[in-house]
């Protein structure tokens, strides 16, 4: 290589606004080094460089772009995002987008941010030389460790820290789950309505996939047993369901349990947000109830702490933690440790439990104050099938189907809320909106917010506005 093509890197870098004026550029000696060419060679471009210039040199300091430089804006040619799926789109971008009424969304006000700046601090000064190496694939032990006792005392499971699989969510625990178990034309079993992602995931992944009813008591497991007893995989939220918010009532349990003994099925419970119930009755895990090792249990901290830190777990049964490992080995990288450690402070330390007992009675209030702002502003619009816990709740449209086009509707006005019949994957739907409330943060908010979209609303169902 010589100075010339040194020279219009440079130059094409700075004209194209990916190196910026101001910004630092490699010393001569460094650079030649990483080149593999002569300190002569760059030496010419530099000079041209800043004769014209391109560049400053700051002597000691070093040399970087020249700030004074004024670069005209391209005409954008960043690529075109183009994509084919609608109905992801759609997913994403009421995901993504800010707005009231988010859904899955931890309480961001009140997070013990101080708290964890702290324990950070402590995990990064506890790092030492041998923890820069590839981190165990299954996890953090520690970690591992104070999750086996979090779940046995809070969600009355019996499981041991070596059953433990740390991974960066939903969709790497259920890929992991069926690529560790599940065979070409294995039948798997999803809710519906059910979790969007997971049907994403699923359809793209299960090549034999059917879908159970989900009522007023959860997954059907009759329709289950009469249709799809062969089944090898059912997927699961026994504890809240995604999105009805329903728990599955006990005798199902046992029912469903008793299936999968009996037929070597799994059950893949999805305990996204067990922790947070609101009555007395706490509802257990299902997995708490299996006896037999037939449940593998998912849950995730996107919900008790931040979905950014992308932390979630599986709990294999005993008998598969080989398999669990090989295939880990194989598909899986393992996850940052730096997370872990800090989340094993959080939670050895006792501040997770402080957390969440705090985060149960703010959703608790946050969720009676969006209840009460709905029959504010909209009586007699909705009915409400009053479920317990969870982090969102699920109005039902009295009368008609235009759930798609109402939560249209309110996304233009900022209110992120999801259709509900858009969760179903059969022709059997109910409508409905489904709503985030944990970053509301008083009933006069939620009110405001719901009055923006009032007026279009009675227009769009027909109803005649006071
Ligand atoms: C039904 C359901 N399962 C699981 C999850 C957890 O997802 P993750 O751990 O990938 O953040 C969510 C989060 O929104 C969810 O709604």
């Amino acid at each position: 290589m010589g100075y010339k093509e040194i020279y219009q890197r440079y130059t094409q870098s700075i004209l194209a606004g990916t190196l910026k004026p101001g910004e630092k550029v490699p010393s001569i000696r460094v650079l030649a080094e990483d080149l593999g060419v002569a300190k002569k060679t760059v030496e010419a471009a530099y000079d041209i460089l800043i004769g014209e210039g391109y560049l400053v040199s700051r002597g000691a300091r070093g040399t970087i772009v020249n700030p004074e430089l004024f670069i005209k804006k391209q005409p954008a040619e960043t690529p075109q995002l183009v994509l084919e799926d609608k109905s992801l789109k759609q997913i994403i971008d009421l995901r993504d987008n800010k707005g009231y009424f988010r859904l899955g969304i931890p309480s961001l006000d009140e997070f013990p941010y101080k708290k964890w700046l702290l324990l950070s601090g402590k995990a990064i000064r506890a790092m030492r030389p041998e923890e820069m190496l590839n981190p165990p694939i299954m996890g953090h032990p520690p970690l591992r460790q104070a999750i086996a006792n979090y779940l046995n005392i809070s969600r009355g499971l019996n499981c041991k820290a070596e059953q433990i699989f740390i991974t960066s969510g939903y969709k790497s625990s259920i890929a992991l789950i069926l690529q560790t178990l599940s065979v070409q034309n294995d039948k798997c079993i999803f809710e519906d309505p059910g979790y969007f992602f997971g049907q994403k995931l699923l359809k793209r992944i299960v090549h034999n996939l059917h879908y159970v009813p989900v009522d007023a008591q959860g997954l059907n497991v009759d329709y289950l047993l009469q249709h799809h007893h062969d089944a090898k995989f059912v997927i699961t939220s026994p504890a809240h369901h995604s999105p009805l918010a329903v728990a599955l009532s006990l005798p199902r349990r046992q029912q469903l349990l008793q299936w999968a003994v009996q037929t070597k099925a799994w059950v893949i419970e999805d305990d996204y947000d067990g922790e947070f119930h609101y009555t007395k009755k706490v509802i257990p895990a299902l997995k708490s109830q299996d006896t037999d090792d037939r449940v593998i249990y998912v849950g995730t901290f996107s919900k008790t702490i931040m979905p950014s830190m992308r932390v979630s777990y599986i709990v294999m049964p005993t008998e598969l933690i080989g398999k669990f490992k090989e295939t880990g080995e194989i598909i899986e990288t393992s996850q940052p440790l730096l997370p872990q450690k800090i989340l094993t402070l959080f939670l050895s330390e006792g501040h997770f439990f402080k957390h969440l007992k705090k985060m149960r009675a703010l959703y608790q209030q946050r969720r009676m104050m969006v209840y009460s702002a709905l029959e504010t502003v909209y009586p007699g619009l909705f009915a409400y099938e009053h479920t317990d816990g969870g982090m969102h709740i699920v109005v039902f449209l009295k009368q008609g189907v235009q759930d798609v086009q109402l939560a249209e509707l309110w996304n233009s006005f900022n209110l992120q809320v999801f259709p509900l019949s858009s969760w179903y994957s059969q022709k059997n739907k109910r409508y409905g909106l489904v709503i985030g409330y944990t970053n509301i943060q008083s009933e006069q908010e939620a009110i405001a917010a719901l009055s923006l979209a009032y007026k279009d609303t009675m227009a769009l169902l027909k109803l005649g506005a006071e």
